[in-house]
């Protein structure tokens, strides 16, 4: 048997709100096929108090509990040794906002691994789920190297923030789609956002499936994708439009929908 890919650890409260996403479609597969493995470990288990105490007042008085430092210190340790080898990420709205190209980094080591002569270790990544007001700074400080947000929102916990990562970057180790080019056209991953897609049956309802597809003309049909995807790029996040790979002819087009469809300026 070989060893996995990537391996993720994740520490946290509230280890069951994982298993219903990991037990399902393609996070199971990856994990029944070796390519992944997730070990959730419960930072209840490391406390050593009789009523497992994982959380206390602040210094200085206010609202809210803060996560004791020393119940996440011993579980990260115990699982991976002191200091840890492997990058700590603390989810945080606070943290460095997670997108395709944070995904990408994440995954490197993973990739680095499948292309090694030798087999070694996995690579591991270990997530961090904070919970209640806060967390003890000194968990920051002096334990976790990382610190991710999911977006400019404030969740009642890490978990969701952690299983976006876990989900974001799994899908990028070959084999865990089953198309072996399914990430590449990805919105996002090609800079720009994806063109639409079509199945069955040709007339919905009396709406048709544009007639480019069902020509049969596969250069045309990879122009209309490509045109397609700077067309929703250019109307719903020009932002994304300065650091795309764009051709000579993908500029022009750019250019001809400036003169034909002038956009609406910001509200
Ligand atoms: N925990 C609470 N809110 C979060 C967010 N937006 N991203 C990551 N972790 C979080």
């Amino acid at each position: 048997m070989t060893a996995p890919a990537l391996q993720f650890d994740v520490f946290t409260l509230f280890p069951d709100v994982f298993a219903p996403y990991l037990q399902s479609s393609i996070l199971l597969r990856a994990q029944q096929r070796q390519l992944i493995q997730i070990q959730l470990h419960n930072i209840r288990d490391w406390t050593t108090d009789r009523h497992h105490i994982t959380d206390d007042e602040p210094y200085g008085g206010g609202g809210g509990m803060v996560m004791k430092p020393e119940p996440i210190f011993t579980a990260v340790e115990s699982v991976l040794g002191s200091p840890p080898t492997c990058p700590v990420i603390l989810l945080t709205p606070q943290g460095r906002l997670f997108n395709q190209g944070v995904a990408r980094q994440l995954v490197q080591p993973a990739l680095e691994g499948l292309t090694a002569a030798a087999e070694l270790p996995s690579p591991r990544l270990a997530l961090l789920c904070g919970r209640y007001e806060g967390i003890d700074e000194r968990v920051r400080q002096y334990l976790v190297s990382d610190e991710i947000s999911i977006g400019d929102y404030v969740l009642t916990g890490g978990e969701l923030a952690a299983l976006v990562v876990i989900d974001a970057v799994s899908r990028l180790i070959p084999g865990v789609l089953g198309d072996p080019d399914g990430a590449e056209d990805d919105s996002h991953a090609s800079g720009l956002l994806e063109y639409p897609h079509y199945t069955r049956p040709p007339e919905f309802r009396g709406y048709p499936v544009p007639e480019v597809l069902l020509s049969g003309d596969h250069a045309r049909i990879a122009r209309w994708r490509r045109e397609q995807a700077l067309l929703r790029t250019w109307q719903r996040r020009p932002d994304m439009l300065p650091n795309a790979p764009l051709s000579d002819k993908d500029r022009k087009f750019l250019a001809k929908l400036e003169a034909e469809l002038p956009q609406e300026p910001d509200a």
